[in-house]
């Protein structure tokens, strides 16, 4: 076989087994995204700009969605977990003017391009700190509803960070974990992730979104 068959048919071998894999498919995306310099200075100012416009649609998708979960005359408590540059929590603060938005992330300039947007947009209970998955920096049973978009795949340790959002969930409370379906792990490796944490007393489901045509979205809820 020449190589000009060998080599795209060798690509496209490697690209059906890493999609095949979640676990594998999570693992290539975060490299690329911290090779990238996504979380750097330019490469957050550069997500910042770009996320508002062309994720305006999951945003709001989310937020229509938690606003029917909780009521829009409830005041929640709700941490955005991996709330890069803020535009779903300012969203969320907008809609529930009784809520309490709080997000959390790593990278100091996602949070300082959260708290910029922010300010523009009149917005004053939103806050942004300085926390991670595996340690989110709240109380045990502080927070009503969890909610993440994008962040998932990029959580180091699944099973601590699940541990960690059901520390500070209050009874009741649920998570909401948003993130491309592709990257978005499976039952099975979720199973294994609560199993691991300890949480066999929680429920997690895997669904992929009926939004857009080709279904890019997929909703990791634990209760
Ligand atoms: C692709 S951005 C998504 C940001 C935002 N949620 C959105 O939908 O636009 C991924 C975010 O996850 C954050 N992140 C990376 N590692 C994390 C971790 N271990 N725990 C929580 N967040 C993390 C990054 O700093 C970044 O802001």
């Amino acid at each position: 076989m020449g190589r000009a068959v060998l080599i795209p048919l060798l690509i496209i071998a490697g690209a059906a087994a890493v999609a095949s894999r979640t676990g594998a498919a999570v693992r290539v995306v975060r490299t690329l995204d911290q090779r990238g310099g996504l979380f750097a200075p330019r490469g957050a100012r550069l997500y910042a700009r770009v996320a508002p416009r062309l994720l305006r649609g999951l945003y709001r998708r989310v937020a229509d969605d938690l606003v029917g979960r909780v009521g829009s005359g409830s005041a929640p408590t709700i941490i955005d977990l991996g709330s890069g540059p803020g535009q779903l929590a300012i969203e969320l603060a907008r809609r529930l003017p009784g809520a309490r938005v709080i997000g959390v992330d790593p990278a100091a300039p996602m949070r300082d391009a959260a708290a910029r947007a922010a300010t523009l947009a009149g917005v004053a209970t939103a806050t942004f700190v300085h926390g991670e998955a595996g340690a989110i920096p709240l109380p045990d049973a502080s927070a009503d509803l969890l909610v993440s978009t994008l962040s998932m795949h990029h959580w180091p340790d699944p099973a601590a960070a699940l541990r960690e959002i059901a520390r500070v969930l209050r009874p009741g409370g649920e998570a909401l974990l948003y993130d491309a379906r592709f990257v978005t792990y499976s039952d099975r490796e979720l199973r294994r992730f609560t199993k691991g944490a300890g949480l066999d007393n929680r429920t997690i489901v895997r669904e992929v979104l009926p939004w857009g045509r080709v279904r890019p979205w997929a909703l990791v809820t634990m209760r």
